[in-house]
């Protein structure tokens, strides 16, 4: 017999699975498949990080269990990018600690600070690994729509009083997947000072803080006042350096909050690979010189990109951050639809809105993760199934 707990059940399915599965079964078929689905770009990672791993190998001591302390030439070499780039400073042994990826320590976290019952503030459309952190831990997840009339920002100050006092954690992200959108600082002030308000845990994920465009800046959530009292910050290499399947990142938070962290993932897993700590060192020294020549590619994709749309009446801003374009659909197509009738019909593979919850619906995301070219083309494949769907754009 075969049992699985209610904690499971309550887990949505992950929405990919289904598209993964026709994905295969078209390139089986020898179809020309482009898929802008996950947000994992083409670039291959830097020579540097190759390089590193390559000659840690062959040290006997990065083959011994890593546990949680790590390599403390990685946590240094993060703590030394973090001040370099935002400004503050992290004691890289006791307020910053490496992940397995930072889905891991996101998903981990609400095993570290919620109890069963507990409320947990998760954004609509978002990231899955927050419902899943808040559902793992048998916490009651309150899901706040996106929307863009409030420029998909989470206003804490709008929910019940009463859902604020049970609330344990709060997951935010910005720049934003899937919206794409950014946070102005006096937002990310405000949210900060309800969070201490109501001794709330600010989850504060910004993988896509190198990705950025036009200038624009992405802030830590450390630059706000007063946010070292409930904040914790995620990092990764996965999206600035093109090292997604390399499982490195890292958080940083005060001792007490990292320390909770690090308790709850002592029970789970023994840290990462400490040949690719020691690499992932190497990338953050460097970091200046490498994350910019990958933004640059990114821009010009964005910039094909939003031309493309335009020019199919799907038009959408410039996006200031993230590799993603989220794009709102005419009125009446069903993101699920849309999305199954663009692979099945046109071999293009977008992600449906509700792959983020339900308050995706109406929209679509592009990731920019091959060449413009081809970017272009499925924005073609695009329109073509919205003709079949019986819309086009406004
Ligand atoms: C918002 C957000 N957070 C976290 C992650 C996970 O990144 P990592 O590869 O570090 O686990 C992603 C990956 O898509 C993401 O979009």
């Amino acid at each position: 017999m075969t049992r699985w707990s209610t904690r499971l059940e309550r887990l949505p399915s992950y929405a990919i699975h289904e598209l993964a599965v026709i994905k295969r079964r078209l390139l089986a078929e020898g179809a020309d498949v482009i898929d802008l689905g996950a947000g994992d770009a083409d670039f291959p990672p830097p020579p540097e990080a190759v390089e590193a791993l390559h000659s840690a190998l062959a040290d006997p001591a990065m083959s011994r269990y890593p546990f949680q302390i790590g390599l403390p030439e990685f946590r240094q070499a993060a703590a030394r990018y973090i001040e370099r780039r935002f400004g503050v400073t992290f004691d890289a042994t006791k307020e910053l600690i490496p992940l397995l990826g930072s889905k891991e320590g996101l998903a981990h976290l609400g095993l570290a600070v919620l109890d069963p019952g507990d409320v947990c503030i998760v954004p609509d459309p978002g990231y899955p690994a927050y419902i899943g952190g808040a559902l793992l831990a048998d916490a009651e997840p309150e899901l706040v729509p996106l929307v863009r009339e409030k420029d998909f920002l989470v206003e804490l100050e709008e929910l019940p009083a009463e859902r604020l006092a049970r609330t344990g954690l709060v997951y935010l992200n910005y720049p934003n997947n899937p919206t794409a959108a950014v946070a102005p600082l006096d937002y990310l002030a405000r949210t900060v000072e309800v969070c201490r308000r109501h001794d709330i845990v600010l989850a504060y994920d910004n993988p896509y803080c190198e990705i950025t465009y036009d200038g624009y800046r992405a802030p830590s959530i450390f630059e706000v006042e007063g946010a070292r009292d409930v904040a914790i910050e995620f990092h990764s290499l996965s999206k600035t350096f093109s090292m997604t399947g390399w499982r490195l990142a890292w958080a940083i938070g005060n001792p007490e909050l990292i320390g909770a962290l690090h308790k709850a993932k002592t029970y789970v897993d023994s840290g990462v690979f400490l040949a690719v700590q020691k690499a992932g060192a190497v990338v953050l020294d460097r970091a200046e010189s490498l994350a910019p020549p990958l933004v640059a590619r990114f821009a010009e994709r964005r910039d094909a990109a939003v031309r493309a749309l335009e020019e199919i009446g799907l038009p959408v801003d410039a996006p200031r951050g993230t590799m993603y374009l989220w794009v709102p659909l005419p009125g009446g197509v069903s993101t699920a639809e849309f999305a199954r009738e663009a692979l099945e019909r046109e071999g293009v593979l977008f992600m449906p809105g509700t792959a983020f919850g339900a308050g995706g619906e109406g929209y679509f995301r592009i990731a920019l993760t091959v060449e413009r070219e081809r970017v272009i083309e499925a924005i073609h494949r695009a329109a073509r199934t919205l003709e079949r769907l019986g819309a086009s754009g406004a």
